[in-house]
């Protein structure tokens, strides 16, 4: 039986660095190219030139909120894009509500490869696209639990005959197998991780999941087109470091921009402190709303502790990531990947790498 290591197994070994400041360090990351067509029409506007160029999609932050209704609508979608990463808008609501999202995140957007948006593998997800696509959206994320599944492939043969010159992000999945089929199916990025979300309960309930962060080394252990969106667990910066130095292009969070202003919903009073409320999109609470009725529960709801503004949280998160590259002397994520020895943890030293004051 085969071993497998989760975040707090492990640690990244200090390496000699000559960065002098934070600032010089690029924690960018790239989603891959995407066709544009240009068309101009002849000076006598008797013909027209259609040119086909290919676009590098860059970010400048390597994270993306999370596809739930209680992390991204449009609010944190233009929040996300203005801070240097991406926000994919939920698909628990109905295509108009949904277009009208993105509509009005767009509005904040100046760049269509700013925002993404999620559908799913079955029901109204092709016209779903279609109207998301009309409105401008260029990045799709087949948001499903078990991505590895005919209705994902299916999903992606019917998106590409009906949709030109967008990205198609798919998942989510757990081993190299899964990724490579996405792959070659046709995903340009397959989100990583199966059950190591903070309100998911599918392991308990199924049995099944790997660690998220011995899914991104599997998946990232072989050469590869499709990007690693690494999903489920992130708890501190240093597990985001952790992800990118073990091949993850993004990371995707939910708990760790839960409770911010831009997140969906109000946030409410008790015992004098403010809180927001953070669910598993799986939970029963959630699934009795999108659909009304539950089937498995496959998540719980939660309240956190509310947060403030999300580019406080964002420049916390940020600048514990650039710390992290320059402890690896790397200037970016390239480097970071190629200069990272990860060392194994024993308990103690997970206790060590704890705060751990004792208050006598
Ligand atoms: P974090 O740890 O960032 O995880 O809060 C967010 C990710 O968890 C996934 N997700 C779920 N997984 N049951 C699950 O097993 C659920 O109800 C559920 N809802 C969300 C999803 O991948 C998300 O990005």
């Amino acid at each position: 039986m085969r071993e497998t290591i989760a975040f707090d197994d492990v640690l990244l070994e200090p390496q000699y660095s000559d960065i002098k400041s934070r600032s010089e360090v690029d924690i960018g990351s790239n989603l891959g190219k995407i066709m544009r067509v240009d068309t101009t029409r002849s000076e006598a506007g008797t013909s027209v030139n259609v040119e086909m160029r290919e676009e590098e999609i860059n970010f400048s932050v390597p994270i993306i909120s999370s596809p739930m209704d209680t992390v991204t609508e449009a609010e944190m979608a233009a929040a996300m894009s203005k801070s240097g990463g991406f926000g994919i808008i939920h698909r628990y609501n109905s295509i108009e509500e949904q277009v009208a999202m993105a509509v009005s995140a767009f509005d904040h957007v100046a760049q269509d490869t700013g925002l993404a948006a999620a559908i799913g593998a079955t029901g109204d997800y092709l016209e779903r696209a279609i109207e998301l696509n009309k409105a401008g959206v260029k990045i799709f994320c087949i948001d499903v639990a078990h991505g590895h599944h005919s209705h994902v492939k299916d999903a992606l043969f019917n998106l590409k005959q009906k949709i030109n010159n967008v990205h198609l992000m798919a998942g989510n999945v757990a081993t190299l197998t899964a990724f490579k089929d996405l792959e070659n199916w046709g995903a340009d990025s397959v989100r990583v991780g199966i059950g190591g979300g903070s309100i998911c309960s599918t392991r308990i309930r199924t049995g099944h999941g790997i660690p998220t962060l011995q899914s991104i080394f599997d998946c990232a252990s072989v050469a590869r087109t499709a990007k690693v969106i690494a999903d489920g667990g992130f708890k501190k910066s240093g597990d985001i470091v952790k992800a990118l130095a073990a091949g993850a292009d993004f990371v995707v969070l939910g708990s760790m921009l839960a409770g911010t202003d831009e997140t969906p919903g109000e946030a409410l009073k008790k015992d004098g402190k403010l809180y927001k409320k953070y669910r598993g999109m799986a939970s029963e609470e959630a699934q009795l709303d999108w659909r009304g009725r539950c089937s498995v529960s496959e998540g719980i709801c939660a309240t956190v502790p509310y947060r403030g503004r999300l580019s406080s949280v964002l420049a916390e998160i940020e600048g514990g990531v650039r710390s992290g590259f320059s402890y690896s002397g790397a200037r970016n994520i390239g480097e970071l990947r190629a200069r990272a020895r990860f060392l194994k943890q024993t308990t103690s030293a997970q206790l060590e790498s704890n705060t751990h004051i004792l208050f006598r």
